[in-house]
């Protein structure tokens, strides 16, 4: 089994040019099956056909959507008056199963347009399969109801649940400090180590190591939840 995963920051990698993929900073993933050319696309948004297009240079043939959670710069839909591409110019080019963690569907639906038909539900400890690769699903909630980070290949992919430096903000709806601190906890548990890869780039460094992020991340400075409440809640 060979893996291909490649991570696009919006503004530079793809939607070049686009103001609010510049300033928003978003990274989406390919990630996929180098023997079968089977991939799937992690959080289209802004300019989902590049995404696709990148692809297609690669050989590689789209199979599936999996998404981190419901917001616009990750899935396309009304951000402040910008209407940002996504899942739903997506599936009209290649109709393709979009992967969401079931308490996330109907924001997902709601904020992109798209049916629930669309929408494939899963579970904590789900797996996709993109060829022979697995991956995944961790259900994560706390910056949004159903949040999820997939591990695939000693990767993390955390969408905005955990970034390198910070986690996701608790205060948009559906937001739960609660949760969030349950959900940095079960991620920093995580055993062999695996490679964070945020759902932004709000740090120089586009990765690190779990163990590196532990260690240097002020979110992990809280030890309890009361802790964690009154530093971030
Ligand atoms: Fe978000």
């Amino acid at each position: 089994m060979s893996v291909y995963f490649r991570q696009l920051l919006s503004g530079r990698d793809f939607a070049v040019g686009d103001a609010v993929a510049t300033q928003m900073v978003n990274f989406s993933y390919l990630i996929g099956d180098t023997e079968s050319r089977e991939a799937v696309v992690v959080d289209p948004a802004y300019a989902p056909s590049e995404l696709v297009d990148v692809l297609a240079a690669d050989d590689m043939r789209l199979t599936g959507v999996l998404v981190t959670h419901h917001h616009p710069d990750h899935v396309g839909g009304d951000l402040m008056g910008h209407a940002l591409g996504g899942l739903a110019e997506l599936l009209g080019r290649t109709p393709v199963p979009v992967h969401v963690n079931r308490h996330e569907a109907e924001w997902v639906r709601r904020t992109t347009g798209v049916s629930a038909d669309d929408l494939t539900p899963h579970d904590h400890d789900d797996e996709v399969l993109v060829g022979a690769v697995p991956i995944r699903l961790l259900h994560t909630p706390g910056h949004t109801p159903g949040s999820q980070c997939f591990l695939v290949d000693g990767k993390l992919v955390a969408g905005d649940t955990l970034f390198l430096q910070g986690c996701g903000r608790t205060d948009f709806p559906g937001g739960d400090p609660d949760a969030m601190y349950s959900s940095l906890r079960k991620l920093a548990e995580l055993t062999g180590d695996p490679i964070v890869h945020p759902g932004h780039q709000y740090t120089d460094a586009p990765k690190a190591t779990l163990s590196e992020v532990r260690r240097t991340n002020v979110v992990y400075r809280a030890d309890t939840l009361d802790q964690f409440r009154s530093l971030f809640g």
